[in-house]
Parts: structure tokens; sequence; C-alpha cells
């Protein structure tokens, strides 16, 4: 199943992408409540190749560089008493965080792991590259051979993270993933219908048309939000279920699980996993990909797949 552009959301889009890309070209994280200043890549980046050395000096490079591709399935039985029927059993299939480019042969990895599942909807929940700048040419080709790999009774779905560039929305034809940039799409069994919302990212992006991504109609509804920082807005309005990523889980972590840095400061029940807020139900992917630099420690990457049932 496809999910054609309306003119109203062509149109929508122009406007969209004209400021999309001068928030792109500033020096400043869009917030919700506010502007930011960006943080300073330059001196993180020094902090993590101090950070490499000193797991090289103890013996500890290679394992946290296994780890990036020791990509999980994590599976999980969620009940909704008000799922429509049709879409009783329906399963969803949630990546997250690909940055597909930065480790090689990462996309067959996780090509490896969504052939050993059956899945009724795929959904990416933002940050396809490594940088969050500059070119990003190269990562079409593996994203397209994943996309060929998605094979599902609709089609699927996507947003778009603080890494990606308005200019990738142009790939959507070709790749067959569809973006929901600011955008909400039925997906129809007979005549049950669920709702999946997308709001663009809001952790460097966020405008006010991201509160266009949410319907107050009356319906099962998901929203796909590459961070949690929407998450009361989509709870206000009666979503059920709300999906995101951007943290990589803390991707170094502590024996224990505890996250070192998150990039997020919405709450520690929003790192990793399942968390609530009122009626709705969220979930915070830990990413199959990897950002800043290439290893993981005490928090494996993942695939989610979600299985809903009435009871
Ligand atoms: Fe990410």
């Amino acid at each position: 199943m496809s999910y054609p552009l309306s003119e109203e959301e062509k149109n929508k889009r122009l406007i969209w992408a004209v400021t999309r890309s001068v928030l792109e070209t500033d020096n400043y994280k869009h917030k919700r409540h506010g502007q930011k200043s960006k943080s300073n890549w330059n001196l993180f980046t020094k902090v993590l190749g101090i950070f490499v050395f000193f797991m090289k000096l103890f013996g500890l490079y290679q394992a946290g560089l296994a780890n990036v591709f020791k990509i999980r399935i994590q599976k999980h039985r969620l009940s909704f008493p008000n799922l429509p029927a049709q879409f009783d059993g329906f399963r969803i299939l949630h990546l997250s965080d690909l940055h597909i480019d930065s480790v090689a042969g990462l996309e067959d990895t996780i090509i490896e792991r969504i052939k050993e599942v059956d899945f009724d909807l795929c959904v990416l929940t933002g940050d396809y590259r490594q940088s969050s700048a500059g070119v990003f040419t190269h990562i079409l080709k593996p994203i397209k051979k994943i996309a060929h790999h998605i094979q599902a009774e609709f089609g699927p779905l996507a947003v778009l993270g603080n890494h990606d560039t308005y200019l990738m929305a142009n790939f959507e034809n070709e790749s067959g993933i569809r973006l929901l940039i600011n955008e909400t799409v039925e997906l129809k069994r007979g005549d049950d219908k669920l709702i999946v919302s997308g709001a663009d990212d809001p952790f460097s992006y966020y405008t006010d048309a991201s509160l266009l991504a949410f319907t107050p109609e009356k319906a099962f509804k998901i929203a796909l939000v590459h961070t949690s920082e929407l998450a009361d807005i989509a709870a206000d309005n009666e979503y059920d279920l709300y999906l995101c990523g951007h943290t990589h889980g803390g991707q170094i972590c502590l024996p224990g699980g505890k996250a070192l840095i998150s990039h997020q400061t919405e709450g520690n029940k929003y790192i990793s996993g399942f968390w609530n807020l009122g009626q709705m139900r969220g979930y915070t992917s830990a990413g199959c990909g990897v950002s800043g630099v290439a290893l993981r420690y005490n928090c494996l990457p993942e695939i989610t797949l979600f299985e809903l049932s009435k009871n």
C-alpha cells in the first residue's frame, strides 16, 4: 500500500522545506520552548577520541565495536482494548537511528535481522546518516537496499531526525519509504482503520507546524517522532502509542545499563524502553546504529517488533 500526497500536503511541504532549509543553516537548535545554541560537537568529538584511546589501552575497543553489530530483535506484545478488531494481532517493526554510514556493512546486518521476522508495517523514527550536516547522497544506496527488504501489507512510514536534512524528502519516491512530515495517514482493513501521524524532528528543528501532525480525530492512533519531546501533545490528543528513538539508549552505558549521555533532557524515563504518559504507551528505541563513535557498551542495538492485541 502506498500513500499518495494530496495537493494540500504538497503545498505544505514546500513551505516546510523552505523553513527547514533556513533552520539547517543557522547555529541553533530550534526547540519547542525556544532557541538553544548547538552542542559543541568539536569538543564532544575530542572527548570521544580520548575515550576511544582509553578503550584501546584497556583492551575494550574490539568488544565495543563488536557490540555495534549485535542487533537484537526485541519482541513486545501490547494490549489495547480499543484496538479495532481487524487490527488484532497487527505487527509493527520499529527501526530507529540507522546512522547507516557509521560502520561499513551495517545495512547487511540490519537486513539479516529484518528477514527473521514477519510484520505488517515498518516504521522508522529518524537519523539515517552519521553526520548532522553536509553530504548525504552516499546513504541513499544502503537505505534503498534496506527498503527493498521491507515487505509488508502496508508500505514503510518514516520521520526525519536531527541528523537528517530536508533534502532527503526527495528520496522517498525512489526508496518507497513514505515520510510523514507533520502528516497523518490512515491504514485500512475493511471498515476498520489505524491512524499513523509523524512529526518533523523536534530536537533541532521544531516549528509550530509540528503540531499539525497530531489529529484530534477519534480513532486508534500511533505517533512517530524522532524524540519524546512531543509526547505530551500526542497524549493530549489521545494517541494510543508513541514510538521514538534518538537516545540510542545511551549507547555507552555503565554495567547495569545507566546511560552516561542521552542527548535529551525530558527525564530518565524516556531514555530507553517503555514509558507511559496518561493513557498513552510510549517506547524509546535504543536504535540500530551508532553516532559519535562506533562503540556500544552495556547497551546493544535493537530492532523492535510490536504485536498489538485487543486483550
Ligand atoms: Fe541518532
